[in-house]
């Protein structure tokens, strides 16, 4: 196994086998295009020529940034791959921290899957003093 973090945007058709090996389904892929134009860091993480997980920044640069997309096909998961990913995302984080130290990084976790964000520091809603993360129906 020959692991590689690359700052690049998948192609769209690689985009859906990931969503689609962790049971997220695909979408047109016109529409995948445009959201990875919009990113502001995109992580792909290889095995050879194969990509075998993602992550992406998305945001402001300066005030908010959101984690998004954490993904690593099944069966390369348990393997640190997905530390390896948010571990690079914090990375970048920390550059646009030179901007504004205070910038917020948030995320929405899938259910059940806290406990490993919390293991990178962040911490659950709603809390003392925040309310809870809202998302719009669709
Ligand atoms: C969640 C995911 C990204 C984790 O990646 P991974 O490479 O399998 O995780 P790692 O091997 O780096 O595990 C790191 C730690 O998190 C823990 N962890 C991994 N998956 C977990 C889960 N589903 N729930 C709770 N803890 C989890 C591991 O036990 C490990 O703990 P340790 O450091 O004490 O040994 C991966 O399982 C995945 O892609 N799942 C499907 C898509 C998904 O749900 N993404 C998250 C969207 S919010």
């Amino acid at each position: 196994m020959k692991i590689k973090y690359i700052n690049r945007n998948p192609e769209a058709k690689e985009y859906n086998r990931l969503t689609d090996s962790v049971g997220w389904g695909i979408r047109d892929e016109k529409i995948i295009q445009q959201a990875l134009e919009n990113t502001l860091y995109s992580l792909c993480v290889y095995d050879g020529d194969r990509l075998i997980g993602y992550g992406r920044i998305i945001g402001d640069k300066t005030i908010f940034l959101y984690i998004q997309d954490i993904i690593v096909i099944p069966e390369y998961q348990g393997k640190k791959i997905g530390t390896g990913i948010i571990t690079e995302l914090l990375k970048k984080v920390e550059e646009y921290k030179k901007v504004n130290p205070n910038i917020r990084t948030y995320l929405g976790a899938s259910k059940g899957k806290e406990n490993f964000y919390e293991k990178f520091g962040f911490i659950s809603r709603p809390n003392e003093e925040l309310g809870a993360g809202m998302i719009l129906k669709s």
